[in-house]
C-alpha cells in the first residue's frame, strides 16, 4: 500500500494518479470526500479527515511500503507557523506510531536556511523533526517554486493588464510544475532506492526572472506588452491581503520574496540531469491561459 497526503492537491493527485496506472494499492488522503470521489472512481482507496490528527495518519501509515507527506495550508487562516508546527508534529507522530519506513516530505529550496525565508522555515523545521526518528528512510524533495503560483497573478492582469509581487523583475529562480515532482515523488515511493535520510532538489526546467515569465505568459494570453512590476512590501503585503492571504503569511511570502531577491534561497547541489525536470515554462503557460480565457 502507497499513502499519498494532499491527495486532491496540485502535487498529491498526480502522484495518485501515476501510482494507480503502475498498477500498485494506494491510499488517497485528503479533507473532503467529495474531492476525492474522483480517485476512488480511478481505483484509489479514499480517506477523508483531519490531516493534523495523529491517529487518522497513523492509522492511515500502517502497514504501508511508503508514504508522501506534505504540510497543506489554507492561505486565508491566521498564525501559519504555529498551524504548520501543528501540523508537522502530528505526521511525525503517524510516522513513528505506525513504525512507516519510507517517507517522502515535501520542502523547498532555502529550507537549508535559519532565518528571512518567511513560509519556508516551517518546511525546514519539519525536515528536522522526521530526520529525527529513528530507522526512518526519509527522502526530502526540495522543490524551486510552483509554476502554478501564477494562477494567482491571472485576475490581476485580467483587472489592470499587468501584474505585480514583491520579486525583483529581474531575479532568477528556479520554477517547476508540480507535475513534474509528482513523477519524480511517484517513482521514488515504488523504488525506495534511499536510505537514511536523504535530500534531492529539484529545479524545473531552468531559472525564469518574473520579467522572463511575463513575457512569456504574455505571449500564450494575447497581451504581448504584458509588463511584471515589483511592488514595494507595503504595497505587496496589502495585495496579498486583498487577495485573501492572512496577514501573518502575507507578510512571511514578502520577507521570502526578499531572500529571492538578495540570491541567499539558491541551490546547493547546482544544476544537474537529475534536478532538472521538464516541463518548460511556455507549455505550462497554456494551462495558464486556459484558465485566462474560462476567466
Ligand atoms: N507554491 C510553491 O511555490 C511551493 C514551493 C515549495 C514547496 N511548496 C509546498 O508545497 C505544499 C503544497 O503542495 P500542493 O501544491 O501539492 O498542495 P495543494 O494543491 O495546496 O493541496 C493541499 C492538499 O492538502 C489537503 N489539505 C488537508 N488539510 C488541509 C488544510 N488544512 N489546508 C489546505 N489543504 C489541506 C487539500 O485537500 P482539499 O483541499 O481537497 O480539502 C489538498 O489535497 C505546501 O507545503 C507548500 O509549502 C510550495
Amino acid at each position: 500500500m502507497y499513502v499519498v497526503m494532499g491527495a486532491t492537491g496540485h502535487t498529491g493527485q498526480t502522484i495518485v494518479r501515476h501510482l494507480l496506472r503502475a498498477g500498485v494499492p494506494v491510499r488517497a488522503l485528503g479533507r473532503n470526500a467529495q474531492r476525492l470521489a474522483p480517485l476512488a472512481a480511478a481505483g484509489a482507496e479514499v480517506r477523508a479527515g483531519d490531516q493534523a490528527d495523529a491517529e487518522f495518519l497513523a492509522d492511515a501509515f500502517r502497514g504501508a511500503e511508503a508514504a508522501y507527506t506534505l504540510l497543506p495550508y489554507e492561505i486565508s487562516a491566521p498564525g501559519y507557523h504555529a498551524a504548520q508546527d501543528r501540523q508537522g508534529e502530528a505526521i511525525a507522530r503517524a510516522v513513528q506510531d505506525s513504525r512507516l519506513r519510507h517517507c517522502i516530505a515535501l520542502s523547498s529550496l532555502g529550507a537549508d536556511l535559519e532565518q528571512g525565508t518567511g513560509p519556508i522555515l516551517s518546511m525546514r523545521r519539519q525536515e528536522q523533526r522526521l530526520s529525527a526518528i529513528d530507522r526512518l528512510d526519509l527522502l526530502v524533495l526540495r522543490a524551486g517554486a510552483f509554476m502554478e503560483n501564477f494562477y494567482g497573478a491571472l485576475g490581476m492582469i485580467r483587472a489592470c493588464g499587468w501584474f505585480g509581487d514583491a520579486f525583483a523583475a529581474d531575479a532568477p529562480l528556479p520554477m517547476i510544475a508540480a507535475r513534474d515532482i509528482a513523477e519524480t515523488a511517484a517513482w521514488a515511493l515504488l523504488a525506495r532506492g534511499w536510505r537514511g535520510v536523504e535530500v534531492r532538489e529539484l529545479l524545473g526546467e531552468r531559472d525564469l526572472s518574473h520579467a522572463q515569465a511575463a513575457a512569456i505568459l504574455g505571449q500564450r494570453l494575447g497581451l504581448p506588452d504584458l509588463e511584471y512590476r515589483q511592488l514595494e512590501p507595503g504595497e505587496a503585503v496589502d495585495g496579498l491581503i486583498g487577495a485573501g492571504f492572512a496577514p501573518d503569511l502575507a507578510a512571511a511570502y514578502v520577507e521570502l520574496a526578499h531572500s529571492i531577491n538578495a540570491g541567499l534561497i539558491r541551490s546547493l547541489q547546482g544544476r544537474n540531469a537529475t534536478n532538472t525536470t521538464p516541463t518548460r515554462f511556455e507549455d505550462f503557460a497554456e494551462a495558464l491561459a486556459q484558465a485566462y480565457r474560462a476567466m
